[in-house]
């Protein structure tokens, strides 16, 4: 087999990384700098923090608060032009996947015309390569300040798009796993659970690789053993670090290998039940282990191995993956995250969404393809748990 594996983005790691952010910007060679967060960040303390450190390095900086989550297409747009009309020389995003996405998303406007939309994937649109773009993540889950992918909510088709290249990747990130002490812990188990889903499908994917089965092992175990950890004492720095860590690698294992079925019910769900994308991976993810087990057997052991299970050795793939697939149901059930039933949602309605779960983009890396009536199957396991 012959693979090639990506190059994955410079990262400075570490507690307290984040004190770094205007020496590092300031090596990018940025004098004005457009700084992206939402309105949670700024309440939270964080991102007046940066800011403060971006200043003190001599910085100037245009502020956009304005982060929607599950980023729409008109707020990006109003956001690029923003940052155009304000002549920005780089980017500084602060805040989990939406802002990450958001900020990816604004550096493409930078160097390229909008409206968004026409970078989509499959669009064949050229793109020039944007300005120095440094992303910090405030949450241990969604990965993307490793990933050259950001992921947009196109409001005329109800979808979730990516826009994938070098505008959308950063330049650096700063993972600072001090910045995730202050999470919830339901956000905390959601975000967490994203990354685990990251490595999972990462793992089972038809785009694995021997670099990126090596580091969802690892983030699956690292996961497994911090997040409730992390949950129960959010103060706990080494599991927050460990949690960080784990989001990262995960991150680069599927920036590589790329996410499947899970995803693509995950995003479904996303855009038309408003469920956070991370209970929506959590949720989706043991039906879809449970599936591609027969196609995958050595890769859902490896998640058992990775899990710590001890399993039988004569299991059939069909056995393995139930197994697996009731560890990950027991995981999610330990850390709270709610089933589709939970949220009130018609069960009669998962049939109107078949079609978009198999058009979603990462339908297609599935290590198996799936009908419409194997879809509303995994969406009704989705359902209940
Ligand atoms: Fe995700």
């Amino acid at each position: 087999m012959i693979v090639s594996f990506n190059r994955s983005v410079p990262a400075l790691f570490g507690a307290g990384a984040s004190l770094r952010t205007g020496m590092k910007v300031k090596e990018l060679g940025m004098k004005k700098v457009f700084c992206v967060h939402d309105k949670g960040i700024k309440d939270a303390g964080i991102a007046d923090k940066i800011i403060k450190n971006l200043q003190a390095a001599g910085l100037e900086v245009v502020v956009f608060d304005g982060v929607i989550a599950d980023p729409p297409d008109f707020m990006i747009n109003e956001a690029g032009k923003i940052a155009n009309e304000q002549k920005v020389d780089g980017i500084v995003g602060i805040g989990g996947g939406s802002t990450m996405d958001t900020a990816k998303a604004v550096n493409v406007l930078l160097t390229n015309p909008p409206p968004i939309s026409q970078y989509y994937v499959g669009l064949g649109a050229e793109m020039k390569p944007g300005k120095p773009l440094v992303l910090l993540p405030t949450t241990a889950g969604t990965g993307s300040e490793m990933t050259a992918i950001s992921v947009v909510s196109n409001t005329a088709s109800n979808t979730k798009n990516g826009v994938i290249g070098p505008a959308a990747t950063a330049t650096l990130a700063i993972v600072d796993p001090e910045l995730t002490l202050g999470l919830p812990p339901h956000i905390t188990a959601s975000t967490g659970m994203d990354a685990f889903s990251h490595a999972a499908e990462a793992l089972t994917s038809e785009g694995m690789n021997p670099m990126s089965d090596v580091l969802a092992e690892k983030a699956i175990s690292l996961i497994t053993n911090n997040l409730k950890k992390a949950m129960k004492n959010g103060s706990d720095l080494t599991a927050r670090i460990n949690m960080s860590f784990a989001a990262l690698l995960a991150g680069i294992a599927f920036n590589d290998a790329l996410t499947h079925w899970g995803h693509a019910i995950a995003h479904t769900i996303g855009t038309h039940y408003h469920i956070p994308h991370g209970v929506g991976c959590a949720l989706a993810l043991p039906g879809v282990i449970e599936y591609v087990a027969d196609a995958v057997p050595n890769k859902v052991e490896q998640i058992a191995r990775a899990m710590g299970l001890s399993l039988s050795k004569d299991l059939s793939p069909e056995e393995l993956g139930r197994e697996v697939a009731d560890a990950i149901r027991g995981l999610n059930r330990e850390v709270g995250i709610p089933s589709l039933k939970d949220f009130n949602i018609e069960k009669s309605s998962l049939e109107q969404i078949v079609g978009n779960v198999l058009a979603d983009d990462c339908a297609m890396f599935g290590p198996k393809r799936a009908s419409a009536n194997q879809v509303l199957s995994l969406l009704n396991k989705a359902y209940a748990y």
